[in-house]
């Protein structure tokens, strides 16, 4: 059984409990099941979009390498691993840039609601057209079976799918197809009851100390039809019960619906409590992350092994590529 798993973050920010729940936790457990995991910290695929503005890259990728190893990613069962270090996912690029027909790409609803949306930046680039292309490539390179992602990358691993295919009909069976991992992941709503986003800026990142998440966390969204400390709850409806759910004990999240719909706990109250359940839940994480924040110089240590062992894999893969296609020059034929 083909136990690669690959996965990547852009380095647009610091990461948030969002990031935590809806991905880091799971490639954790994949890592703990024995999966031979590469997670990547995908600067090129930043740079699709930041081109213009590329100050805060290197910032950004310590940033997430810190949030990575912080949330339990261990850097000597899986290999963590910044894109640009591992310079055969670029060539593996070049090489099905020539194979991938255009329209594959236009077709891409993800293509097109990007560039509807980031209408600040100028996407008609030939980068960003192509960047599912380089996606393909860095989950191919690994001969990657599986690739953890959410529901709105599935259109790109589609397309690594096909492009799989279309290499293995032209050159020889070559790359396994992978399939994607989808895992029920519990939807966490910013501070504002919005989609947490930086560009919100309703975020809880991973990062903030302790006085600063309790500070986010007593100004939350709550019940909007609770107006008076007299009015019955309706936890439903409220975002704060549902951190509640995620970082308070079972027994004491029953509680709280209880009293809430009785009226008995005040939102003030509430909050402040969860405040407090919410730190000592990231507790682990984040003393973890401050030894981190201390000794940047181990931290590239860890970086530039991570990206040793990465190519390893990756070069052995670009190897048999470039025979197949017909490049074999040198020693070896
Ligand atoms: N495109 C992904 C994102 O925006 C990041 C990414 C790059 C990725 N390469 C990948 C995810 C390969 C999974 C597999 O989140
Ligand atoms: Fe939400 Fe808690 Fe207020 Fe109920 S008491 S509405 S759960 S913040």
């Amino acid at each position: 059984m083909n136990k690669n798993i690959l996965s990547g973050m852009r380095p647009t920010g610091p990461l948030h409990i969002g990031h935590l729940f809806g991905a880091l936790k799971n490639w954790k457990r994949l890592q703990d099941e024995g999966y031979n995991c590469f997670y990547m910290i995908a600067d090129y695929h930043a740079l699709s979009t930041e081109y213009a503005s590329t100050g805060e890259i290197k910032k950004y990728v310590e940033e997430v390498a810190m949030d990575f190893i912080a949330s339990g990613l261990d850097p000597q069962r899986s290999t963590i691993f910044v894109q640009s270090m591992v310079p055969e996912h670029t060539e593996l690029h070049l090489i099905f840039s020539m194979i991938v027909p255009t329209p594959w790409l236009e077709r891409n609803p993800v293509y097109k609601e990007q560039r509807k949306q980031l209408i600040t930046k100028d996407l008609n680039t030939y980068g960003f057209l192509g960047y599912p292309v380089l996606q393909a490539a860095d989950i191919l390179i690994y001969k990657a079976g599986y690739v953890p992602i959410g529901k709105d990358q599935l259109p790109h691993l589609e397309l690594t799918r096909e492009i799989a295919q279309r290499f293995n009909y032209l050159y020889g069976e070559t790359f396994p197809v992978p399939e994607a991992l989808l895992t029920e992941t519990p939807k966490i709503p910013g501070t504002d009851n919005r989609k947490m986003s930086k560009s919100y800026n309703n975020c809880i990142y991973l990062s903030d100390t302790p006085e600063v998440i309790k500070e986010k966390v007593s100004k939350m969204f709550t019940d909007p039809k609770r107006i008076y400390r007299k009015d019955p709850g309706h936890p439903k409806t409220c975002p704060a019960f549902i951190y509640h759910r995620l970082f308070n004990s079972e027994g004491r999240v029953g509680e709280i619906e209880r009293e809430c719909k009785g009226a008995i706990i005040g939102c003030t109250d509430c909050k402040k409590e969860l405040g407090e359940a919410v730190v000592s839940y990231l507790k682990d994480i984040q003393d973890k992350r401050r030894m981190m924040e201390k000794d940047r110089k181990r931290l590239w240590i860890l970086l530039e092994e991570g990206a040793e062992k990465a190519r390893m894999v990756a070069g052995e893969t670009l190897e048999e590529v470039k025979i197949k296609v017909g490049l074999r020059y040198g020693k070896k034929d």
